[in-house]
């Protein structure tokens, strides 16, 4: 007989959830170093509400996490890296008083809950702060995790245009793309150590119903969108 699953709650990332980012960070990115304490303190410095955990209610065990600031989009060129767009992570980059972009620096679920509607929990987090801030959108670049399988035989823009037409599907960008989410761009470059995606990621937005105009659904670029969702609704 298998266990109950403990109950997941997401709520606002607190100092005491720093080293549990830092364990989850291990089990997600075995390669990389983990989120540190100096960073994750610079975080919530500049911008509290933007940092979410999921936590198991049984226990307090860490499981998921998502780091985001608030951007003044013309300040950046959508062909910039990650550490340019999140100030090598420190997020003191953040510019609540003119941005209208949240930009999604980070999320991560542990491995072996993946699948269980975590990032879903998450997201739903982010979408309900952007509504209460008023803010446009989300904005992110969504590495092409899955791209390495396939990057003998198809370009980046190629791989991106199966995955949202759910022709292929990529550990990240399917599941972004089932959050609502549409690709706006390709970019090289964008993490410079990552072999996975070979640097690559999809620009990836969702806009705010309640604040986004015809015209902000109607500049996205018709190439990446999936047929149904080329209306104006999202
Ligand atoms: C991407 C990630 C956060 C998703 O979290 P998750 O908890 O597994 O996602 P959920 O279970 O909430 O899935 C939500 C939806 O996306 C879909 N989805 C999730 N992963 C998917 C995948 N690999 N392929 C296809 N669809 C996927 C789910 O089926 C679900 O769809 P549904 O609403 O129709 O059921 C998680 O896989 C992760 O931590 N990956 C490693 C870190 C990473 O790559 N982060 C992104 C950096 S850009």
């Amino acid at each position: 007989m298998s266990l109950p699953r403990s109950k997941i709650i997401v709520r606002n990332t607190r100092p005491e959830d720093f080293s549990g980012i830092a364990e989850l960070s291990r089990e997600v990115y075995a390669e990389s170093p983990p989120w540190s304490e100096a960073l994750l303190s610079s975080h919530l410095r500049v911008f509290p509400e933007g940092q979410f955990v999921a936590i198991e209610v049984d226990g307090g065990r860490v499981v998921g996490m998502a780091a985001s600031l608030i951007l003044l989009w013309d300040d950046y060129d959508m062909n910039m890296d990650w550490l340019s767009f999140t100030h090598s992570g420190t997020f003191t980059n953040h510019d609540s008083a003119h941005g209208r972009t949240l930009y999604g620096a980070e999320v991560m679920v542990n491995p072996t809950m993946q699948r269980r509607g975590i990032g879903k929990k998450i997201y739903q987090e982010r979408r309900s702060l952007v509504q209460r801030l008023g803010l446009l959108r989300i904005r992110a670049g969504a590495r092409l995790r899955g791209y390495h399988r396939f990057a003998h035989r198809m370009t980046a823009e190629d791989y991106v245009m199966r995955v949202v037409q759910g022709k292929i599907a990529d550990p990240t960008l399917s599941f972004q793309v089932r959050e609502g989410f549409a690709v706006i761009g390709v970019v090289a470059d964008y993490l410079h150590q990552d072999s996975e995606s070979r640097g690559f990621a999809a620009v990836i937005e969702w806009l705010n119903p309640n604040v986004a105009t015809p015209d902000d659904f109607r500049a996205r670029n018709p190439k990446f969108l999936r047929p149904e969702a080329s209306s104006l609704s999202c």
